[in-house]
């Protein structure tokens, strides 16, 4: 029988890369990627500890996997990811029928570990902090994403310890990948069809390998012909150098789109927050990109009832997103993570919570519907990623990563289109290719 892995991914844009390098791996002792769960030996949760409720979904997932596979063999289940990372052995007290459980900065550890459990029947945790050697050894397969736009991580883990965050703890201390590896990465993604690379990091600007930083990325990146867009997620404002902010002067490549997550607009919550920013820092950053190109536009995260906000604070915070006027913001309700700082403190009243996160979410939502609708009538590059399931259809995405819909077919697959919107909703425009020849791109 083939062996065949399903990787189930939740969590951030740096677990979908890892889980495409864990294909990429597992396939060098024989295992092929499958997208149909059912027909799996090796069921693989790539898992997300940011929030409680992140973390509960893996073990409400093991309890659909046990039900699947009641009446065939088990599957090998391994557990990969931040609660793999922060739970280790003790996962497999509370779930049996987790075989292995393996941190992120232990990848390069996954075939060792699964021929050993074939042949010791014994279960396993791997959670050392080994990142260096983790990208020598990716750095030797070759990442197989071929998709469009792919992840390329940069940088992974975190210094800062926000009062907040379990990322420290679960990727472990700052480390920034070697600028040629970076490279050499990107080029062979660019040889296999890629045409935008987003560049990934949890703390991406904070990037620093010798004298290199990610302006020095950026554009070593957009040399490469193929390439047609450069991205890069998530940036903390305190990395927000000045050589950064001037990339958008020179580079051609890099999209007007920055994810700058400011959690709160009360320097109060800021500082309870231990975010070594304030909200003056952030309006001198938005101020000079947008003094460079008004184009930009800004996307963010924020933590809602956070310990000591009082309506005050979250009045800043919403009149805040009011004039950055944020388009595709994530916004969460404080959840205590174990091990940080913040997890002793007073909650405030969840019902008050809910109503503040119902209120920002609505007018995030305006925001972004404002914006779709402005788009209506224009003509704007579409960068084409796949076709629909209807197969009539093509889906492609913005300079800004808004979805847009158009009739199209395969051969327009991986091309920059002139897309005039006829039509757009709170998510996604719809549009009809233009010819490009007597028409201006927005
Ligand atoms: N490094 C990025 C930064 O500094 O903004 C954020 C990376 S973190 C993986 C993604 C987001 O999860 C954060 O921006 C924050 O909004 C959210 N988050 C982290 N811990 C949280 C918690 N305990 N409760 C609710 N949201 C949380
Ligand atoms: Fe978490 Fe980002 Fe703060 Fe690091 S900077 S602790 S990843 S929120
Ligand atoms: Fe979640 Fe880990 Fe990413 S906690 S957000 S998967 S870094």
């Amino acid at each position: 029988m083939k062996k065949k892995i399903f990787i189930k991914t939740f969590g951030c844009q740096m677990n979908e890369y890892d889980s495409n390098r864990i294909y990429d791996t597992v396939k060098k002792i024989g295992y092929e990627k499958t997208l149909n769960y059912e027909d799996a030996n090796c069921y693989l949760l790539n898992t997300c500890h940011i929030r409680d409720k992140a973390k509960e979904k893996v073990y409400h997932e093991i309890g659909r996997v046990k039900k699947i596979f009641r009446n065939k063999k088990k599957p090998l289940v391994i557990i990969a990811g931040c609660v793999a990372q922060a739970e280790n052995e003790e996962i497999f007290k509370r779930e049996s029928y987790i075989d292995l459980a393996i941190g992120p900065q232990s990848y390069h550890k996954i075939n060792e570990m699964i021929l050993n459990y074939f042949e010791k029947k014994k279960k396993k945790d791997e959670t050392e902090f080994d990142v260096i050697s983790k990208f020598k050894y990716f750095s030797k397969i070759k990442n197989e994403s071929g998709k469009i736009s792919a992840f390329l991580t940069i940088q992974e883990g975190c210094d800062k310890f926000c009062h907040f965050c379990v990322v420290p703890f679960t990727r472990g201390p700052e480390y920034s990948r070697p600028f040629s590896q970076i490279i050499d990465e990107a080029k062979y993604l660019a040889d296999h069809g890629t045409k935008e690379i987003i560049l990934l990091g949890q703390n991406v600007n904070a990037y620093k390998f010798k004298n290199y930083r990610l302006s020095n990325l950026i554009f070593e990146i957009e040399k490469i012909a193929e390439i047609e867009r450069v991205r890069y997620t998530t940036s903390h404002p305190k990395d927000m150098t000045e050589d950064l902010i001037d990339t958008y002067k020179y580079s051609k490549k890099l999209m007007p789109l920055i994810h700058l997550p400011v959690q709160s607009g009360s320097d109060k919550i800021l500082e309870l927050m231990n975010r070594r920013h304030n909200i003056g820092n952030y309006l001198e950053i938005f101020d000079k990109l947008k003094n460079i190109n008004s184009k930009i536009e800004f996307s963010s995260d924020f933590i809602i009832g956070y310990p000591g906000e009082e309506e005050k604070d979250f009045d800043l915070t919403f009149n805040l997103i009011k004039k950055i006027k944020f388009i595709n913001s994530y916004s969460f309700i404080f959840s205590p993570r174990p091990g940080t700082l913040a997890s002793d403190l007073k909650l405030i009243d969840r019902q008050i919570s809910m109503k503040r996160l119902e209120k920002i979410q609505n007018q995030l939502f305006e925001n972004q519907i404002i914006m779709n609708r402005s788009m209506e009538n224009k003509i704007l590059n579409v960068l084409v990623e796949n076709l629909t399931e209807n197969k009539k259809q093509v889906f492609g995405r913005t300079e800004y990563m808004t979805p847009v819909l158009f009739d199209g077919s395969e051969k327009d697959i991986g091309k920059i289109l002139p897309v005039k919107i006829f039509k757009s909703n709170r998510s996604t425009l719809f549009g009809v290719v233009v010819n490009s020849s007597n028409k201006k791109v927005a």
